[in-house]
């Protein structure tokens, strides 16, 4: 369905996150047919700049970081026509008189201003935009983790935000939640009648989130050492996922009422303290290895002669405390440098509780819903059935395999495509609202705190490998197994 022309301001405009992901990602809505005449994409930043140049740029960033094929030259030049840019500093007023005059070409349409800059800026452009009278009813602002380093830290960002702009206008991305298979775990359990009556801990082992990552360090070490997984991946996308798998069933998808919902399962995580961290979590940090073949530098080495005690791995058991999840644990476990990139969330169901057939049909496999969010999206489900043929009852193991990109012959759409949109949509369904990232904050600031009060420090793991030893030995030591990836 065709979007109505809006005003997208790209803070940031000739960073990262535009290149690769933003405008990419805005080019393929156009493609689908979302982006109506005369919609306007304005890069702003503090390099000096022409509309010119900034067109030059968006076509060399759809030319590097498109797939083969999809590069058009004539939608390119569509596309590369609504591309604007100014020049602005967000500590002096240079430039905001102009930005103000381009945008009040049209002052009725929906106008979003996506700060993809780093989070020490965003009050001071929150205010030059509010001092330069640039909020109309319809404007909105995107924000991107990292939403503070701590909880203190992320309440006063989220103060400075909130004295410019309400909640409503403020859509906090975490772009996990626009992946393609992230949104069909709500339809999986929430769409079909089988799930949800099993969807407990009568019936429910345990669940397992892997987010594995083969690259290493990148060109990020400014940022990351400053992380690490556990700030990096947990604080936002893993609980996110968490959340998706534990909530109640929200009354509809309404974005109050599922962002509730979530919010009480983040409340609910029984507390990680220095009591209990070293029982149920274990950090890890890579050392040279090999990854797709090739020999990898450990990450000291990666930091050029560095001393760190950053995690790049983390393993965590979690619990929910609440009717529905008492007793199941959640094994999380990501980092960077690992066997592969590959995530999933496993549903380990229970065990049938007696079996009527004999040792010669082989063990009975309590079943597993595994849902795989990349790559190779899609869902499985593991089922008993009989070997076929004559030869007596023989169980098996096998799949209900529903591989998206065979079911549907589609591309997948990057996790960027659908937020972006929404914000013109104003569909705050898919981006955390301020108590949720608090509250993701208030269970991992104690996590924090614990590590540095025991002294926990990182176990090292071989790059290229699924994680350290106790990775293994803290789901293990509950007689379960980390889900094997083939
Ligand atoms: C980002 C993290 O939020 O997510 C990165 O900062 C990480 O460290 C990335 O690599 C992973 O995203 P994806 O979509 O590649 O799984």
């Amino acid at each position: 369905i065709p979007v109505e022309p809006f005003d997208y301001v790209v803070f940031g405009g000739t960073g990262d996150l535009a290149e690769r992901k933003l405008l990419p990602a805005l080019y393929h809505r156009q493609l689908d047919g979302q982006l109506t005449d005369p919609t306007r994409i304005i890069g702003a930043s503090r390099t000096a700049m022409t509309h010119e140049d900034y067109r030059q740029f968006g076509r060399a960033a759809l030319k590097e970081h498109l797939k083969a094929g999809e590069y058009d030259e004539a939608e390119v030049k569509t596309f590369t026509d609504r591309l604007f840019y100014i020049s602005v500093d967000a500590k002096t007023d240079q430039g905001w008189d102009k930005l103000k005059a381009l945008l009040d070409e049209a002052k009725d349409r929906v106008r979003a201003f996506y700060l993809a800059v780093a989070p020490g800026i965003f009050g001071a452009i929150s205010e030059k935009i509010r001092d330069h009278k640039l909020i109309t009813k319809t404007t909105r602002i995107v924000v991107e983790k990292p939403i503070g380093r701590d909880l203190a830290s992320a309440l006063e960002l989220n103060d400075t935000i909130g004295k410019v702009f309400k909640e409503e206008q403020i859509f906090r991305i975490d772009h996990y939640l626009g992946k393609e298979t992230v949104q069909n775990l709500m339809a999986l359990r929430f769409a079909n009648t089988l799930y949800e009556p099993l969807w407990n801990s009568s019936y429910i082992d345990h669940i397992q989130i892997t987010v594995a990552e083969a690259v290493g360090l990148e060109s990020r070490a400014g940022y990351y050492d400053t992380a690490g997984a556990l700030r990096d991946m947990v604080q936002n996308h893993i609980l996110q996922l968490l959340c998706l798998v534990a909530m109640e069933v929200p009354p509809s998808m309404n974005a109050e009422a599922v962002r509730d919902e979530k919010l009480k399962v983040l409340r609910a995580l029984k507390p990680i303290t220095a009591a209990n961290v070293e029982k149920m979590t274990v950090r890890g940090q890579y050392k040279a290895g090999a990854s797709a073949g090739g020999a990898v530098k450990g990450y000291l080495e990666e930091l050029e002669g560095g001393v760190s005690n950053t995690e790049t791995f983390v393993g965590i058991k979690a619990e929910i405390n609440n009717w529905r999840w008492a007793g199941v644990p959640f094994y999380i476990r990501t980092g960077k440098r690992m066997a592969t990139r590959m995530s999933e969330i496993v549903i380990s169901f229970k065990p049938i509780p007696h079996s009527i057939f004999d040792d010669a049909a082989g063990r009975v496999e309590a079943n597993q819903l595994i849902i795989r969010l990349q790559p190779d999206e899609g869902v499985k489900q593991s089922l008993m059935i009989k070997d076929p043929g004559p030869g007596g009852m023989r169980l098996r193991n096998v799949s209900l395999d529903m591989t998206f990109a065979e079911s549907f012959n589609a591309r997948s759409a990057d996790a960027y495509e659908r937020l972006l949109l929404d914000v013109i949509r104003n569909n705050q369904t898919l981006f955390m609202r301020r108590d949720e990232v608090e509250a993701a904050w208030r269970w991992v600031d104690p996590i924090l705190k614990a590590w540095d009060e025991v002294g926990q420090k990182p176990q090292s793991y071989t790059a290229g490998t699924w994680g350290p030893s106790q990775a293994i030995a803290l789901i293990e030591r509950d007689g379960r197994t980390w889900h094997e990836v083939v």
